[in-house]
């Protein structure tokens, strides 16, 4: 390495490093199949007894595919959101549990809200999609998710960080992922599907991010219409 390179490197990594980005009115592109592009997220914090994620997203994929990725070093699916298009199913899983919600009005080329909250207490799961409720069912309760996490968008993880399956990968777009570390009334919810102003994540903060990218995952901005 010269000395001009380890310059420009010494220079760029604490800039990146930094890494909390205001990504308002912007998105990722997962723009192609594979198994290796992703975004990595950092939570601020780790050990949830409850939790609410949301995040809008719009795909045109005709399978399975993951739309969040959270595994602890014990526990690959430790919060897992997958949409089953061959079902037309939205599956929750937790702590290696899963449920189903079926008969969902989750229609191709669109943009969707996916609000997903659960209670270790009660062990109840609900989902929110375009803020639409669902039943709240029995998932798991009595323990909850702790140790080192690592969320990831794009893939969905068979192990702790890895064993991506480019069958279950996210190709499309994705924006507005928050997560909290309890259970948003539904008064909160309601105003994150019409966006307006809420409570931002407390654990993942679409204003405040902590990312890192890694292959073709490309940020651009919202398209809005015109006015
Ligand atoms: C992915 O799915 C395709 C089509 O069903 C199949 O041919 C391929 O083997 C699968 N790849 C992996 C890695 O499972």
């Amino acid at each position: 390495m010269d000395f001009k390179m380890e310059f420009f490197v010494l220079v760029m990594l604490p800039a990146c490093a930094a890494g909390l980005q205001d990504l308002s009115g912007k998105m990722f592109i997962f723009p192609q199949q594979t198994n290796k592009a992703h975004v990595r997220l950092t939570a601020s914090k780790q050990d949830f007894s409850s939790v609410t994620v949301c995040h809008r997203s719009f795909a045109d994929l005709t399978r399975e595919h993951a739309l969040f990725s959270l595994s602890t070093s014990s526990i690959s699916n430790d919060f897992m959101i997958q949409w089953d298009d061959k079902n037309k199913e939205i599956e929750p899983h937790i702590r290696d549990q899963k449920v189903e919600y079926g008969g969902q009005d989750f229609k191709l080329n669109m943009w969707h809200s996916v609000c997903t909250t659960w209670d270790s207490s009660s062990g109840l799961v609900q989902v929110w999609i375009d803020g639409q409720p669902s039943v709240r069912k029995y998932i798991i309760s009595g323990s909850s998710i702790s140790g080192s996490t690592i969320i990831i968008l794009g893939q969905e993880q068979d192990s702790h960080g890895g064993g991506f399956d480019i069958n279950q990968s996210f190709v499309g777009m994705m924006s507005d992922v928050h997560m909290w570390d309890y259970v948003l009334s539904s008064c909160e919810i309601q105003k994150y599907v019409d966006e307006l102003n809420f409570t931002p994540g407390n654990v993942l903060n679409w204003k405040a991010l902590d990312f890192q990218i890694v292959d073709r995952v490309l940020i651009e901005e919202k398209q809005s219409s015109c006015h």
